[in-house]
């Protein structure tokens, strides 16, 4: 939004006097004083007006190894959630961008910034997602074209994304997707009558899971992961060690 509609929006000026009281120095946006209004602003810039403090939040961005046995959720009357796990004053803030399963493991991302979950969420930012899959039957060859080709969801109509299956053992895959379609992996491997029986996240966009976070425990994001990119799913699997073990249903 731009800094004059917001000042608007928020103090009983017209529009007329805000004009003139920016000319005259009376806006700060994050300390420095500003005299566009024209200057483009989002919930967290920090804007101060006439000497009051308009607008104060700060963006938080979280990562955290969810355990299996756990819900992606804020609060649940039976079950453990995974923002229990997070002991910060700014937690009621928080909302998870991107859900796992119950049963299912791995990165999960954590913030108050909607419009920074939207984009790893949306279908059409095609952020890849990269999950390591244990199955109770063998993972065969055909497979891989199946899951590149895409499915036919009737539920949502829709036909999934083009995704990557990298078969590393008999019943051990990795798999890229692009979008992430309710039950998506499970659904998918459920096609061949093959039951998902672990099921980890290890990355998102070029965000990885850091290997030195205990199940349970979480950190913040670094300024690079915070300005994450789609990356190619071709990259992702190198980058991580594919030897690491998945852990398995609780
Ligand atoms: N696909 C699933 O089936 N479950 C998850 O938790 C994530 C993707």
């Amino acid at each position: 939004m731009r800094l004059d509609r917001f000042l608007s929006n928020n103090t009983e000026f017209s529009r007329k006097q805000i004009r003139l009281m920016l000319a005259q120095g009376m806006a700060k946006v994050a300390g420095q004083t500003v005299t566009e209004g024209r200057l483009d602003i989002n919930e967290f810039t920090e804007v101060t007006f006439d000497n009051k403090t308009l607008q104060s939040k700060t963006a938080h961005y979280l990562m955290i190894n969810k355990p299996c046995g756990c819900l992606s959720a804020t609060s649940d009357p039976k079950h453990p959630t995974i923002m229990e796990r997070v002991n910060e004053p700014f937690r009621r803030q928080l909302h998870i961008g991107g859900r796992l399963d119950f049963n299912t493991s791995g990165l999960l991302l954590i913030t108050n910034d909607g419009k920074w979950s939207r984009r790893l969420t949306q279908p059409e930012e095609k952020i890849a997602k990269v999950y390591r899959v244990e199955t109770e039957d063998v993972i065969h060859p055909e497979y891989i074209e199946a899951f590149r080709q895409g499915m036919y969801f009737q539920y949502e109509g829709i036909t999934t994304q083009p995704a990557e299956l990298k078969i590393l053992d008999d019943r051990l895959a990795r798999l890229t997707l692009f979008e992430g379609r309710y039950h998506q992996v499970k659904r998918m491997f459920g096609r061949f009558n093959n039951r998902v029986t672990a099921l980890h996240r290890e990355s998102m966009g070029s965000i990885i899971l850091d290997p030195s976070l205990a199940a349970g425990e979480y950190r913040a994001l670094t300024p690079e992961e915070i300005s994450f990119t789609a990356v190619p799913a071709t990259i992702i699997p190198s980058t991580i060690n594919s030897s690491a073990t998945i852990p398995l249903f609780c």
